[in-house]
């Protein structure tokens, strides 16, 4: 049987609460290893087959939403194409903050990123260093997923 990667309960999706199941990609379609991405209208999803079973989760990274499907699984660990973020889809935290920094969930701040041995880079004053600062790297959030059938379903709003 097909395992579901159990997802802390607190990280359930805005919406998701009594949600319908709708049916999202056939079970040979998604192998171990794999992430794929599925829209439902303008939400779109994430799929991804770890060690520990099936996750769907936002395909939005928490740090500036670009597309996790298109970035790396390694284990449980999705990496993002875009600063770098590697996220933990079993805790749904940020195991790597993006290069450019910004707030943790607790609201501690990350600074930039710097080559080890380097001197921390000056960031030019400004509104896009204020916005990088204070960007949330949120938690993910997840969608109940099941396979019925052969088919992996998920509960999304709407
Ligand atoms: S958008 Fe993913 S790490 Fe920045």
């Amino acid at each position: 049987m097909t395992e579901i990667l159990p997802f802390p309960p607190e990280l359930l999706a805005p919406g998701a609460v009594g949600a319908g199941y709708r049916p999202a990609i056939r079970l040979a379609g998604l192998p171990p290893g794999a992430l794929h991405r599925v829209s439902f209208g303008d939400l779109d999803v994430l799929l991804a087959h770890t060690p520990l079973g099936i996750a769907a989760i936002d395909d939005r990274c928490p740090h500036m939403s670009a597309p996790l499907s298109i970035g790396e699984l390694d284990g449980c660990v999705v990496a993002c194409p875009l600063h770098s973020g590697r996220f933990d889809m079993a805790t749904g935290e940020a195991v790597q903050m993006p290069t450019t920094g910004g707030l943790r969930p607790d609201g501690t701040y990350e600074p930039v990123w710097t080559q080890p041995g380097r001197e921390p880079k000056e960031d030019p004053p400004g509104k896009k260093t204020e916005a990088r600062r204070l960007t949330r790297v949120r938690r993910l959030r997840y969608y109940p997923v099941r396979v019925a059938d052969g088919v992996v379903e998920v509960a999304v709003p709407g």
